[in-house]
Order: structure tokens, then C-alpha cells, then sequence
């Protein structure tokens, strides 16, 4: 049942151009418009939300930030994201006008699970984005917005998370779309560009011997530090997260802007630093502000790593190594730029003889508060 891979994680990896695909699936017509029919909260109500929260824990956390992004630049609704945990015992602000998005894979996570019932009993509308039919989240939220990765067995979540962030972009556009506002243009060529997304994932995937080659090398590292800006951030510490929990090895996501305040001082000859850096197309000079983080780090003596848009050659004088994925808008590149730091975690520690599919102390969903 893994396909003659080693391992699920493995399989689930080379599964993610399909688990993207199947979440796109049905869900935009041939004019650029966005159906979520099955959404089944009221139009009217969707329109008149003015903030959104989003609660999730782990993995599931992370989309929450890419999710903010997005959500936030294409519908201009102030959006949090919290983790569950932290959100349910703090006495949040939340009321009728708040949609608060619960974001779980296995929908049976209890931490978030009773977040959604504390938000609801506030009068706040819930709506899910999870993995697995029927599960519990889904069944107490208001509305579902199901992903379609398929069932994920390895413990550390991969393909579900791709399809989280896949249906999360979805979820922002079809509220953009349904408050009319100008950015109906960017929100077609946004579709076109989703609708890429499992050919460019594939191609990243094409070249996986490069990161692992890569992996093998680093087998004995103690410590891996990961930067990234705007969703490249959050993309840092999943690949940071995924080290934790696959190779137990002490890893870190930083926001690239914050080195200097405190992080800098971790940099000493040989550290090895990933770095997310954004497209060199994209807006404001996010490209150029990264690409000075790298130097700041290598002139201290770290070993850089860069995950960059194919074309992008302003990089390679300062990196190490350069690993590129295809060029897409720059709120869409953590589908490709997560998937590298998945297959390197992934290697590493098959490399050192771990269990992939069952890190030690963790479980697939926990249960319990
Ligand atoms: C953890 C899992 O315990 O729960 C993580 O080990 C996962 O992989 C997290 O991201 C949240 O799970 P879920 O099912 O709510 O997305």
C-alpha cells in the first residue's frame, strides 16, 4: 500500500499534484468564477463579516498565516490566526460579524474542536477546512470546506497541508469574489495560476534527488535555522517544524526581518540556514530585503541554502546551495516552496535510520486538551 515507496511520508509526498488537484476540483468554472455550494452559510452573512479568525495547531497553523495573507490582501478583511489552544482560554473578541475558519486535518483535533464550540457559543459563524469526511469539526461547525488529500497516514502532516493552504486561497477568493471588490482581475489570474500548480509541484518533484543528495550530506548537523518573509515565513517554520519532528533535530523559523533583532546572534561558522526567498517579480522589494538577509547571515559565517524562483540568479553568489522551484504569484509560492524543506526532513532522517511515519512521542491526531 506505499506504492513502492519506503515510507508513507514518501508516498504522500509524490501524492501532493494530486491532492491539490482534487481540492481545485469542481470548485472554479471556465469563466474564472469560484462555486462553494457547498459552503452553506448565507451570502448575505459571508458579506457582512468584518473579521476572520482562524484557529488550528500545529501544521494546521501554519496555513493559518498563509491563510492571512491571502485573505487579508485579496478581501481586506482583518484576518488573526491563533492557535486553538491559546484562543479558547483567553477570552477572545468574537460576536456575530466574526467567521472564525477551524483548520484540521483529521477534524478530530480536541484543542481545536473546542475552540469551534467556544467561538460558536459566542454567536460566532464556524466554518471548517478539514481533511476527513464526517469527522467531528466539521459536523459542529456551521459550514465545511473539505479538502481532498486523501487519507494521510504518516504522523507529520504533508499533503494534507498543501491542500489546507490550496483550500484556504479558495476560501479567500470566493470571498473576494462574493464582496465585489477591485480585485476581480487578480482573482482570474489567480485561478489560472492554481490551476498550474500541480504540473509546478510535480516539478519540484522531479528534482528531489538534488535536496536529498543534499540531506545525506547534512546527516550529522545539530541545528538548522529556516528564514523566510511575508507566506515565505510561515513556510520556514513548517521546514523547521518538519525537522523537529521527523529527524529531532533542533531546528527554528525565523522572520527574515527579525535576525537582526535577536536571531543573529545563533549565527556562527558552519550554521546551516535555509532561506525562502520571494519571487524577484513580486511587489514592494521583498525579493531585495531577503536576498541582503542571506548575506547578512553568510558573512557571519553560515552555510546558506536557498530555496529561489527558477531564473532568479541574484542568489547564487551568496548561497551554497540553490534549489529552484517554478515561478508563480508570490501569494501562492508556499505550494511550491514548502515542498523541498518536506523532502529534506524527509531524507534526513531516513538517512539516520528513523521512523518517518511514526516520529517517536507524537500521535496522528491527539485527542485530549
Ligand atoms: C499534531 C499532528 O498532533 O496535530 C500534526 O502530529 C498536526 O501533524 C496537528 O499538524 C494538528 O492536527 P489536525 O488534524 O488538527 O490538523
Amino acid at each position: 500500500e506505499k506504492d513502492g515507496y519506503p515510507s508513507f511520508m514518501e508516498k504522500e509526498i509524490h501524492e501532493q499534484p494530486r491532492a491539490v488537484a482534487d481540492t481545485l476540483l469542481g470548485r472554479n468554472d471556465s469563466h474564472g468564477k469560484l462555486t462553494l455550494d457547498e459552503l452553506r452559510i448565507d451570502e448575505s452573512i459571508l458579506r457582512s463579516v468584518d473579521k476572520i479568525i482562524v484557529i488550528a495547531c500545529g501544521t494546521s497553523a501554519y496555513v493559518g498565516q498563509v491563510a492571512k495573507y491571502a485573505i487579508e490582501h485579496w478581501c481586506r478583511i482583518p484576518t488573526e490566526v491563533e492557535l486553538s489552544h491559546e484562543f479558547r482560554y483567553r477570552d477572545p473578541i468574537v460576536n456575530e460579524k466574526t467567521l472564525v475558519v477551524a483548520i484540521s486535518q483529521s477534524g478530530e483535533t480536541m484543542d481545536t474542536l473546542m475552540a469551534v464550540r467556544h467561538a460558536r457559543e459566542q454567536g460566532a459563524k464556524v466554518l471548517a477546512i478539514c481533511n476527513t469526511n464526517g469527522s467531528t469539526i466539521p459536523r459542529e461547525s456551521d459550514a465545511v470546506l473539505y479538502t481532498h488529500a486523501g487519507p494521510e497516514i504518516a504522523v507529520a502532516s504533508t499533503k494534507a497541508f498543501l491542500a489546507q493552504i490550496t483550500a484556504s486561497y479558495l476560501l479567500g477568493l470566493y470571498l473576494a469574489q462574493l464582496r465585489g471588490n477591485k480585485f476581480q482581475d487578480e482573482i482570474k489570474t489567480i485561478l489560472t495560476d492554481l490551476a498550474a500548480m500541480p504540473e509546478k509541484i510535480q516539478a519540484v518533484l522531479d528534482h528531489e534527488q538534488q535536496i536529498k543528495d543534499l540531506a545525506v550530506s547534512m546527516k550529522d548537523v545539530n541545528s538548522v535555522l529556516f528564514l523566510g518573509r511575508h507566506v515565505g515565513f510561515p513556510v520556514a517554520m513548517e521546514g523547521a517544524l518538519k525537522l523537529k519532528e521527523l529527524a529531532y533535530i533542533h531546528a527554528e523559523g525565523f522572520a527574515a526581518g527579525e535576525l537582526k533583532h535577536g536571531p543573529i546572534a545563533l549565527i556562527e561558522e558552519g550554521q546551516p540556514v535555509f532561506v525562502v526567498v520571494p519571487s524577484p517579480n513580486g511587489r514592494d522589494s521583498l525579493h531585495a530585503k531577503v536576498v541582503s538577509n542571506i548575506q547578512e547571515v553568510r558573512a557571519r559565517g553560515a552555510k546558506t541554502i536557498v530555496i529561489a524562483e527558477a531564473g532568479d540568479e541574484a542568489v547564487r553568489q551568496y548561497a551554497e546551495h540553490v534549489f529552484y522551484v517554478p515561478a508563480t504569484s508570490t501569494l501562492l509560492a508556499p505550494l511550491l516552496t514548502t515542498v523541498p524543506l518536506q523532502i529534506f526532513a524527509c531524507a534526513l532522517a531516513s538517512e539516520k535510520g528513523y521512523d518517518v511515519d511514526q516520529p517517536r512521542n507524537l500521535a496522528k491526531s491527539v485527542t485530549v486538551e
